[in-house]
């Protein structure tokens, strides 16, 4: 009888060490059951190499990226170029092939605008960069993005002529998941849902709605044992 109670209490016992994790996911910007694009922004390829360094023949609209820093690359050549898509994360970072010449953009986040300046000086021709980021976002929405050009750079390389050229490599958002995996049990009804909570912090809120299962589980196991005496 008193074995038969054992198990009861180690199986409260992961539901502490279990915590959120979070996680980041990458779409790339060929994935077009994701992303929206428009003003004549879209898949563009990049330039292949020859052996001795030099773009080969016969790519006519390829965008010259050497470093081959990603396999898929949206472009445009109107200042309209736009992007658009929605997540749930907490955090989103956005990748584009940038240069000296690339304009300034402006990013949405649910109507809130920031710019994000795409000039990298000293790039010649374009390499992947981290052109925004942010966090701190509800990790419980879903967030709507427009990645828009607001025009050319005041940091551009002013050897060339104002270029408006829109760029989006993929971006990345974290959400976090798993905090939904923690034990449920039987006997711990009284304890509050996880996912009830309204709070920035999943973990803490998850480790404090956990507690009272596990006092709950001590407290059913003392009864048990006594009732047995
Ligand atoms: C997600 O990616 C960003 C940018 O690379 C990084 O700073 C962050 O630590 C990553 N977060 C997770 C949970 O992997
Ligand atoms: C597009 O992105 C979504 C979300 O990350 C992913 O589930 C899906 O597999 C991707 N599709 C392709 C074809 O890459
Ligand atoms: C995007 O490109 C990557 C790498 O080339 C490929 O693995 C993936 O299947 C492509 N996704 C779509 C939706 O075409
Ligand atoms: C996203 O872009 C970065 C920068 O080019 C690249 O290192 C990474 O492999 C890309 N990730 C995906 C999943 O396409
Ligand atoms: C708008 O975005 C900026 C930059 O990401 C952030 O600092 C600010 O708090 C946001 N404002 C609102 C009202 O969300
Ligand atoms: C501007 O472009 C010229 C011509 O290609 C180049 O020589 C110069 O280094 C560039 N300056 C910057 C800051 O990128
Ligand atoms: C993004 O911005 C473009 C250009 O202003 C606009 O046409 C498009 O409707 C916007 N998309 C979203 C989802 O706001
Ligand atoms: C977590 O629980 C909420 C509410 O029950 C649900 O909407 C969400 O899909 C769950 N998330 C995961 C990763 O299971
Ligand atoms: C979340 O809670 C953990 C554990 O209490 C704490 O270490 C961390 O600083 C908190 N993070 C935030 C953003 O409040």
């Amino acid at each position: 009888m008193i074995l038969a109670i054992l198990p009861l209490i180690t199986f409260f016992i992961p539901g502490i060490i279990l915590s959120a994790s979070a996680q980041n996911v990458t779409v790339g910007s060929n994935n077009t059951s994701q992303i929206t694009f428009g003003g004549g922004a879209g898949d563009a390829s990049i330039c292949k190499i020859d052996p001795d360094g030099k773009v080969s023949p016969g790519q006519p609209g390829c965008y010259n990226a050497p470093s081959m820093c990603t396999s898929s690359v949206a472009m445009g050549q109107s200042a309209d170029g736009f992007a658009s898509w929605k997540f749930k994360g907490s955090a989103l970072y956005i990748t584009a092939l940038l240069d000296s010449e690339s304009p300034e953009f402006t990013v949405t986040i649910d109507g809130n605008s920031t710019d994000a300046d795409g000039a990298r000086p000293g790039t010649i021709p374009f390499d992947c960069f981290t052109l925004f980021s942010t966090a701190g976002l509800d990790p419980n929405v879903e967030h709507t993005v427009n990645l828009t050009i607001k025009g050319p750079s005041p940091n551009r390389n002013m050897t060339f002529q104002p270029s408006t050229i829109f760029s989006l490599v993929n971006y990345t958002y974290t959400t976090s998941d798993g905090t939904n995996t923690t034990t449920t049990s039987t006997s711990s009804g009284s304890s509050p849902s996880p996912s009830s909570s309204t709070t920035g912090n999943n973990s803490a809120a998850l480790e404090h709605a956990q507690v009272p299962g596990i006092l709950s589980a001590f407290v059913l196991a003392t009864i048990a044992l006594m009732s047995m005496v």
